[in-house]
């Protein structure tokens, strides 16, 4: 049997590990490849990454670039240098990279500038907003990576308008509906509502991390100012991503929402624990563009605080609602008044995107499995 193909999965930030979960375990299976896991170490606490790796079922990762927090520069310059060490000295067939964020880019770069075959499994989603970093990712990424796994439609247009060639494009639906499937009877038996005393339906769940929604002492008063008047009428369950949580005691807004009585702060949650509440809540009021995501494919309505999205058709098909601090308060009153969600599920979002994805990596590699 010749040797076996070598395949980096590169893995980053939280967003980044329910993405390659379903693709390791569908790699794994097939006896041509060996599938190996890159984290570069852009999010280290237990509960953004360790947690995950536990819940998704993923082994220590063979390399761990530990590059941890810093500036974009810092993140994106630490990850290529340290990740071309490891790709010189053992130089893998493919490279995988997932997702918008700098260490997709970084590992890109590196990678490409080596000859490396690089795919980018979400590849396409644009906001046209090139004052997100995550933009300035997605272009440059896409631009140069030679194969992109498209989640849907727009993602095909958009990559096709900016020039890339049609034979690089491969629509292969969202990975992430692939892990919510994938782990979906432990999160059924969670229950993860019943530690705050709460009842399905009767809570919301908050996530708010975006730089323009918490960078600013201003709008993070503003948006803080809403979850409290909100929280009158709904109860609200908020686990406080880690930048979040440094800019609320940063501008010494934090002790007000302790005090509120149905806010209740907690420390970011691991997958199935945080799924159990996306399954049983009324509402989510999110800037995350994943949790824009499994609210549609769940038919939960989403309020989501930004002016512009990177998955449209969770606007249009789905339960997504984009809102600003204006707006917000007014529609959750209508859906609190039972207002019908109308929605579909986008095309391709069936929990069979790994295998989509791994048929494609097998032409690529020009393999075919033994089994
Ligand atoms: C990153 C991604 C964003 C993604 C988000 C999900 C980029 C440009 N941004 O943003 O696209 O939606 O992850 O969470 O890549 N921190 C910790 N512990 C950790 C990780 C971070 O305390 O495990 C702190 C850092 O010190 C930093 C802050 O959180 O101050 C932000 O972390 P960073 O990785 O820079 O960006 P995110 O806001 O997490």
């Amino acid at each position: 049997m010749s040797k076996k193909k070598i395949i980096h999965l590169i893995a980053a930030a939280r967003p980044n590990f329910m993405k390659i979960a379903p693709l390791y375990h569908a790699l794994k299976k097939e006896d041509r490849v060996d599938p190996l896991i890159v984290h570069t170490g852009q999010h280290y606490d237990v509960n953004m990454s360790d947690s995950f790796f536990k819940d998704l079922n993923l082994p220590v990762p063979t390399l761990h670039l530990g590059i941890g927090s810093g500036s974009h520069a810092e993140q994106t310059g630490s990850v290529m240098i340290a990740y071309e060490k490891e790709i010189i000295k053992e130089r893998p067939d493919l490279v995988v990279v997932v997702g918008d964020v700098n260490s997709t880019v970084a590992a890109t770069l590196a990678s490409v500038k080596l000859g490396i075959p690089v795919a980018h499994l979400e590849a396409g989603l644009r906001s046209f907003d090139r004052k997100m970093p995550e933009e300035i990712n997605r272009i440059v990424t896409d631009s140069i990576a030679d194969f992109l796994w498209t989640p849907s439609p727009d993602g095909d247009e958009n990559l096709l308008r900016e020039g890339v060639s049609k034979e690089k494009i491969f629509r292969v639906g969202n990975i992430m509906i692939d892990s919510l499937e994938m782990l979906r009877s432990k999160i059924e038996i969670q229950e993860t509502f019943k530690e705050f005393d709460l009842q399905p339906d009767e809570f919301g769940l908050i996530t708010l991390h975006r730089p323009s929604n918490v960078d600013k002492l201003e709008k993070l008063s503003k948006l803080c100012q809403i979850l409290i008047r909100v929280s009158k009428k709904l109860p609200l369950i908020f686990p406080v991503h880690p930048r979040t949580w440094k800019n609320l005691v940063k501008f010494d807004l934090l002790k007000n929402l302790e005090k509120t009585e149905d806010i209740y702060l907690v420390e970011p949650l691991n997958y199935i624990r945080f799924m159990s509440l996306v399954f049983n809540t009324k509402i989510v009021i999110t800037d995350s563009g994943g949790v824009q995501e499994e609210t549609t494919y769940l038919g939960i309505p989403c309020f989501t605080l930004r002016s512009n999205t990177e998955r449209p058709a969770t606007v249009t098909q789905g339960t997504n609602e984009l809102c600003d601090s204006e707006n917000i308060e007014n529609r959750i009153e209508q859906i609190l008044r039972c207002e019908d969600v109308q929605h579909s599920i986008p095309e391709l979002w069936d929990g069979k995107t790994s295998e989509r994805v791994v048929s494609t990596i097998k032409n690529i590699l020009a393999i075919h499995s033994e089994n």
